[in-house]
C-alpha cells in the first residue's frame, strides 16, 4: 500500500498523512456536496509524532502514507486533538499497530476517548498551555473547549510556527490539492463559510474569545493545518479574519426567504415578498426547500440580516421540511436578524403562528405576526406580500445603519 498512498510534505519534517473522502455527502445533517478530507499529520522530530488519525474506514490509507516516509513502528507519540470519530476512529487500531510510547489528549479528551473506545491503554492528559518536548521540537497545547466539543484542543509546533487546529479553520472539501493556495478562491470562501455556518455558528462568542486568547499568546502562526480540507501556508490571516467576521454576525442587507409549498400558493407568496424586498433595496436568496438543503440555507443565513419563512399548514402544523430547517437553524443560533412569516392554508392555518413563535424563540425581530392566505392568493394578497417584503427591507436597512 505504501507504494500507492504517499505522504505529502507540509514543510521540512512535517507531512500530511490523512485521507480524502470523495464520496461522503452527509456529515451529521450537513450536506457535504464536495466530500471532505480527514487530515492527520506526522512530525519527524527526534520523537516521531502523529497528530490525529482518520475516520476508521480510511485507517489503512493513513498507515500507508505514514509508511511512505517512516516505519510506523518508529512513532513515539500520538496526539489526539479531538475525540469525534472522524479523527479518532482509527486511534485504537493505530495504537495497536504502532505501539507508541505515549498517547496524549486534553483532560476532557481522555474522558471522551475512554467513553468512545474503552481502550486498555493509558491516555495522558495535557493541560491548556502545557508544552511537550518531542526531542528536538516542542509542542504546545491550547484547549479550545466547546469548539466544537468539550475535548477539542489545538497543538502548536513552535519550531515550524505551525498550528494544528483540529476542526477550526477547516472545510469539507475533497481535493487532490493539499494547500489552500492551490485551490480556487471562490470555492474556498464558499466551503469555509458553509463549514462555519453549519458547525461553529452557535459557538461564535467562544470563537471571538479564542481569537483574542490566541492573539494574546504572542505566538507567530505561519501555517494552519486543520483536520478537514486544505492547509493554509500562505495568507494565514484570511481564515482568522473570516472567523472574526462570521463570529461578529453583523447584519448585512441580504434576506433569505425559505419556504416550502403544496400547490404553489406559498411559493407565489414567497416570490411576491421577494419582489418587495428587492424593491426595498435588499438583496435576496429565495430558497424553496424542495431544491435547497437545510445546510445550504444555514450558509446563506450566515451572511444575511433577514430571515423570512413560509409554510403551508398541513394537519394543523407547518410543513415537515420547514420544521426540519427551522429546528436546524434554531440550534445554530443566528443573531442580529429581522424576520417575517407567511403561508397559505385551507381551514385551520396554524403554520404561520407556529413559525412566528419559533423565530421569536430564536430572538429574530419580527416585523409583524405574519401573513396567512386561504387557499390561493389573489392580487390583493400578493400586494400584501410585496408590502411585507418592503417592510422587512425597511426594518433591515434600519438595523444595518
Ligand atoms: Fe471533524 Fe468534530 O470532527
Amino acid at each position: 500500500m505504501k507504494e500507492t498512498y504517499r505522504a505529502v510534505e507540509v514543510c521540512d519534517r512535517v507531512y500530511w498523512v490523512g485521507a480524502v473522502d470523495w464520496g461522503v455527502r452527509d456529515f451529521h445533517g450537513y450536506l457535504t456536496s464536495r466530500g471532505t478530507t480527514y487530515n492527520a499529520f506526522l512530525i519527524l522530530a527526534d520523537k516521531i509524532t502523529l497528530i490525529d488519525t482518520v475516520k476508521a474506514p480510511f485507517k489503512q490509507e493513513m498507515l500507508a502514507r505514514i509508511a511512505s516516509v517512516v516505519n510506523p513502528r518508529d512513532i513515539s507519540c500520538i496526539i489526539s486533538n479531538h475525540a469525534e470519530m472522524d479523527h479518532s476512529g482509527s486511534l485504537p487500531w493505530i495504537v495497536e499497530a504502532v505501539q507508541p510510547e505515549k498517547v496524549f489528549a486534553s483532560v476532557n479528551g481522555v474522558k471522551a476517548i475512554a467513553d468512545h473506545f474503552h481502550m486498555d491503554r493509558e491516555i495522558i492528559a495535557v493541560k491548556d498551555g502545557e508544552t511537550l518536548r518531542i526531542g528536538n521540537m516542542t509542542l504546545t497545547f491550547v484547549e479550545t473547549k466547546m469548539l466544537h466539543w468539550p475535548d477539542s484542543m489545538f497543538t502548536y509546533l513552535g519550531e515550524k510556527e505551525l498550528l494544528f487546529s483540529s476542526d477550526a479553520f477547516g472545510m469539507h472539501l475533497a481535493s487532490s490539492e493539499r494547500f489552500a493556495d492551490e485551490l480556487d478562491d471562490s470555492v474556498l470562501e464558499h466551503e469555509a463559510a458553509k463549514y462555519y455556518a453549519n458547525i461553529l455558528l452557535p459557538l461564535s462568542p467562544l470563537v471571538t474569545e479564542l481569537l483574542h486568547s490566541v492573539g494574546g499568546l504572542g505566538i507567530t502562526i505561519n501555517t494552519i493545518a486543520p483536520d478537514h480540507g486544505p492547509i493554509w501556508r500562505k495568507d494565514v490571516n484570511r481564515p482568522l479574519d473570516n472567523y472574526a467576521k462570521w463570529a461578529a454576525q453583523k447584519p448585512t442587507n441580504r434576506a433569505v426567504v425559505v419556504y416550502d409549498t403544496m400547490w404553489e400558493s406559498t411559493a407565489a407568496m414567497a416570490r411576491a415578498i421577494g419582489e418587495g424586498l428587492t424593491a426595498g433595496g435588499t438583496s435576496i436568496r429565495l430558497m424553496p426547500l424542495k431544491s435547497c438543503h437545510r445546510s445550504d440555507v444555514a450558509t446563506e443565513v450566515l451572511d444575511a440580516g433577514a430571515l423570512v419563512v413560509g409554510s403551508p399548514t398541513m394537519n394543523n402544523n407547518m410543513f415537515p421540511t420547514v420544521a426540519d430547517t427551522l429546528t436546524y437553524l434554531k440550534g445554530l443560533k443566528p443573531k442580529n436578524m429581522v424576520g417575517a412569516t407567511f403561508g397559505s392554508y385551507g381551514w385551520s392555518g396554524e403554520a404561520v403562528k407556529q413559525m412566528t413563535e419559533m423565530l421569536r424563540a430564536m430572538k429574530v425581530e419580527m416585523v409583524d405576526e405574519g401573513i396567512k392566505v386561504r387557499y390561493v392568493p389573489d392580487g390583493d394578497a400578493l400586494a400584501q406580500c410585496r408590502s411585507l417584503g418592503q417592510r422587512v427591507a425597511e426594518s433591515l436597512a434600519e438595523k444595518c445603519k
